[in-house]
């Protein structure tokens, strides 16, 4: 029997991002929680009750009655659960960059006591945990390992932007570093998912577990890219080939796109670096990737052979991008794939205007030095293309968004927001 209590816990949540937040927010329902991020000004603006990422409303942030937000370490010594939600990128080498789960898991060592519980959430390789966290937990605390403290990972699976799938409804797989202390993990997430939970066998099976979900999905998207390729040589409507197939039972329902975001383009790079180190060069999931991160330049080439038809110049022509962010709904900018297109585009010397009503000007501008055009004027471009079905896109419909073309405006809908008859090309 463990003697851990969830009516004893106090948690710590660390790093306060799309994951990290609304996590605090649901525990902080029920339990005592310490939010804590080194972002001054993102603790500034949570004291003030009010979420940037939009992901938890100013009344969920009410109802967390008992989460406090800080950005002093110290407040840390409350805490006997400890949760990280720090983020893991990639480097310019395409590696994991695990320097901010290493800083976070420094910080929280120190203030570590016997008993007390770490779990992680950031998403990461089988192995990080406890190849790489646990040792710097032992070697900054003093404290020994499934003796003195126990570990947990727990990955998310939230999807930003979407109002539906919501940490409290989406199943959650939950390990624990023994098995006592595996069951209390467990128990404590059933407080807060109402979905309930999937105990793994092992940290690293949970590890595994969330790598290969966005490396699965990753995958099907460079499937259905090649197939788009394949297509438009030949004429043939992807989307409608799409929606034949997907008469079949077992077709899955995967769409073409640009794949963006620090998850689906970002995971896959784990696995493969871990894979690498014990051995085993992955193929199909890195053709994968160099397929999804191509298709900026191939929408871009695309609608550029298309134009040449009717504008000779292209130094001469403009095109309004509509949507900038990595997917719909959601004001998150960081790896967007629409970048790849806008920066091809400006290389044939074309002019671009982007448009979108989520994107924050001062981050777009700071992150890509982009300006993003308020009110895009009507009549204007030669080209418009709808990189992000936001709702005010769908919403604006196919007049709407023909209106700010010259009247041999190219449409080219990379989104499906139109219908088929409205845009010139489709991905
Ligand atoms: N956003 C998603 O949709 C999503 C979904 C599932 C999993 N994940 C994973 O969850 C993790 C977090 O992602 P996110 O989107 O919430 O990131 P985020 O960038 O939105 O938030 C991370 C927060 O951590 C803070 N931070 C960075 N270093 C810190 C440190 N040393 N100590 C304390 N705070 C620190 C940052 O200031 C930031 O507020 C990543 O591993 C990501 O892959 C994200």
């Amino acid at each position: 029997m463990s003697t851990h209590r969830i009516s004893d816990t106090h948690i710590a949540v660390i790093g306060l991002g799309y994951v990290g937040l609304p996590l605090a927010a649901a525990f902080g329902q029920h339990l005592p929680v310490v939010g804590y991020d080194i972002d001054e000004s993102r603790i500034a603006e949570l004291k003030q009750g009010h979420d940037r990422t939009l992901e938890v409303n100013d009344e969920e942030l009410f109802q967390a009655i008992n989460l406090e937000f800080t950005a002093d370490a110290e407040d840390l010594r409350k805490a006997n659960v400890y949760i990280v939600t720090t983020p893991t990128p990639i480097d310019e080498h395409k590696s994991p960059d695990l320097g901010a789960i290493r800083a976070a898991t420094r910080t929280l060592a120190a203030t570590l006591t016997p008993g007390d519980v770490v779990i992680y959430e950031s998403t990461v390789y089988p192995g990080v945990t406890e190849e790489v966290c646990v040792p710097l937990l032992e070697e900054v605390s003093g404290l020994k390992y499934n003796d003195e403290f126990f570990a947990g990972y727990s990955p998310e699976r939230i999807n930003p932007g979407d109002k539906v799938h919501r940490v409290t409804n989406i199943v959650k797989v939950t390990s624990g570093s023994t098995p006592e202390i595996a069951d209390y993990i467990d128990d404590l997430y059933r407080l807060i998912v109402s979905a309930g939970t999937h105990s793994a066998p092992s940290i690293k099976v949970a590890e595994a577990a969330k790598v290969i979900e966005n490396t699965q999905r990753d995958v099907n998207i460079a499937l259905m890219n090649e197939l788009a390729v394949i297509f438009n040589k030949m004429d043939i409507d992807t989307q409608d080939v799409l929606e034949a197939a997907g008469t079949k039972w077992n077709f899955l329902p995967f769409r073409p796109g640009l794949v963006g975001g620090h998850c689906i383009g970002v995971d896959p790079y784990y696995l493969t670096h871990k894979a690498q180190a014990v051995g085993h060069h992955p193929e199909i999931i890195l053709a994968g990737r160099r397929l999804n991160d191509s298709m900026g330049q191939y929408v871009a080439s695309r609608l550029v052979k298309t134009m040449l038809h009717h504008i000779p110049k292209l130094s001469d022509a403009r095109i309004l991008v509509m949507g900038l962010t990595f997917k719909e709904n959601t004001p998150d900018i960081r790896n967007t794939r629409v970048v790849d297109v806008v920066r091809e585009l400006q290389e044939y010397g074309i002019t671009v205007d982007v448009h979108d009503p989520w994107a924050s000007s001062e981050e777009v501008e700071r992150e890509y030095d982009i300006t993003l055009v308020d009110t895009p004027c009507p009549q204007n471009y030669d080209a418009i293309i709808i990189a992000v079905a936001h709702h005010q896109f769908a919403e604006l419909g196919a007049e709407g968004i023909r209106s700010y073309g010259k009247s041999d405006c190219t449409i080219y809908d990379l989104k499906g927001v139109l219908p088929k008859s409205a845009a010139h090309l489709r991905l």
